[in-house]
């Protein structure tokens, strides 16, 4: 048999966690809150058939969106990123530093490709978005994690990190953590936009959340914070419009964004025309506002409903964040309960999945088992409220 490439093997562990996280999604004899899918309710199904309908009676429109278009993405919908999603959140970029990727992991998939040899070390959050850290694994980068405080990364930490491993690049998500849902303050922010200048590493802000915020402040991005070129922005369309449609996108200096460009160019030639085109109509028709307020409407009280269920039932000691939005909650249970091990039995005795907590540190001693991540956004409330009512006691009679 023909021997796979050496860096199959470096990924073995996260492909497990991750195939547990997707097949949870689509198992209909579970409840799951392991995986990060947007509400059934939050897809504007009625508007996506008008506006593909306007398209394809449009034949200049349909051949666009039918042909193959530019590496760097449909104008149209460059513009409609530039003017809805960058300049109301602080970042200043012109459109050719700004390119439309498939999905949000392409464009960290594609700042991989640019920057990292294998053996470069990459730091994380501790812990960190999984598929991310699959991505470093298959540059067979080295991932070295920071401490994380209550608001975000720990700046002391990340700097003496910095000195002893000498990063290519630093990923980090600081608004709405996955899988956390921490959000890093507005001076650490600053800091770490400083650092990334003093000792010349890439950071690399990952963004897909900030939208969907339900309280609070709004906090402006690292990239917002900054003229540095160390600073690349990814963000995803699919929690604020649909994860199907493939479309995310990157923010990078001109030059940097060049070079991005061709590795994309390498890989996939361009990004699917037609979801960007409907994508762009969406954008450019007024219609995201109102979409905007009625997901945040829907996650908003998913949140709160679940918050409620873990401090009334979830055993004494347990303790969790208070996320002012994005998807995720973050669970430590009381000493004694391991949700990794308890995890085959919830879905047995319950029909219940979450997130094991040990799947999103990159440490190899780090076992993270008394973690669990659990998504609100996909499930409604009344299932919720009974759900966590169900799991507690069922932690309750493990202990
Ligand atoms: C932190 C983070 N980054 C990136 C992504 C990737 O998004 P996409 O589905 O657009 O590839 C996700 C999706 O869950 C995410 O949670």
């Amino acid at each position: 048999m023909v021997p796979y490439a050496k860096r199959r093997d470096s990924m073995n562990y996260i492909i497990d966690c991750m195939h547990k996280i997707m097949e949870s999604l689509t198992n209909k004899d579970l409840i799951s809150f392991g995986g990060g899918a947007p509400a059934r309710e939050a897809y504007p199904i009625g508007l996506i058939g008008d506006l593909t309908q306007s398209i394809f009676g449009d034949e200049e429109k349909a051949i666009q969106a039918l042909a193959y278009g530019a590496t760097i993405g449909l104008p149209s919908l460059r513009k409609a990123v530039q003017d809805h999603l960058l300049v109301p959140n602080g970042i200043a970029a012109n459109l050719d530093e700004i390119m439309i990727t498939a999905g949000g992991i392409q464009g960290i998939f594609l700042v991989c490709k640019l920057y990292l040899d294998p053996g470069d070390v990459v730091l994380v959050e501790s812990p960190t978005f999984i598929h991310a850290k699959l991505l470093f694994d298959s540059f067979e980068a080295t991932c070295q994690s920071c401490a994380m405080d209550e608001d975000g990364l720990n700046i002391e930490d990340l700097e003496s990190k910095i000195k002893k491993y000498h990063p290519k690049l630093i990923y980090t998500m600081p608004t709405f953590h996955n899988p956390t849902g921490i959000s890093m303050s507005e001076e650490k922010r600053k800091r770490m936009a400083e650092l990334a200048e003093t000792y010349d590493v890439m950071i690399l802000e990952d963004d897909p959340y900030s939208e969907i915020r339900y309280s609070g402040e709004k906090l402006k991005p690292i990239k917002a914070h900054t003229k540095s070129k160390n600073v690349i922005y990814a963000n995803s369309l699919s929690k604020i419009f649909s994860p199907g449609a493939r479309l995310g996108y990157l923010v990078a200096d001109a030059a940097i964004m060049q070079e991005l460009t061709e590795m994309k160019l390498a890989i996939d030639t361009c990004t699917n025309g037609l979801t960007q085109m409907i994508c762009a109509e969406f954008f450019s028709g007024g219609h995201y506002p109102s979409h905007l307020r009625g997901l945040c409407d829907i996650y908003r009280s998913r949140r709160d409903v679940m918050q409620k269920g873990i401090d009334d039932h979830f055993p004494k000691g347990t303790k969790r964040t208070s996320p002012d939005g994005g998807y995720y909650i973050w669970v430590e249970l009381p000493q004694g309960l391991d949700g990794r091990e308890l995890l085959p039995a919830a879905n047995e005795v319950v029909k219940i999945t979450y997130g094991s907590g040990s799947d999103f540190f990159v440490e190899e001693n780090h076992d993270g088992s008394q973690f669990l991540r659990f998504s609100f956004a996909g499930i409604e409330e009344a299932v919720i409220e009974n759900a966590m009512a169900q799991l507690g006691s069922f932690f309750k009679s493990k202990l």
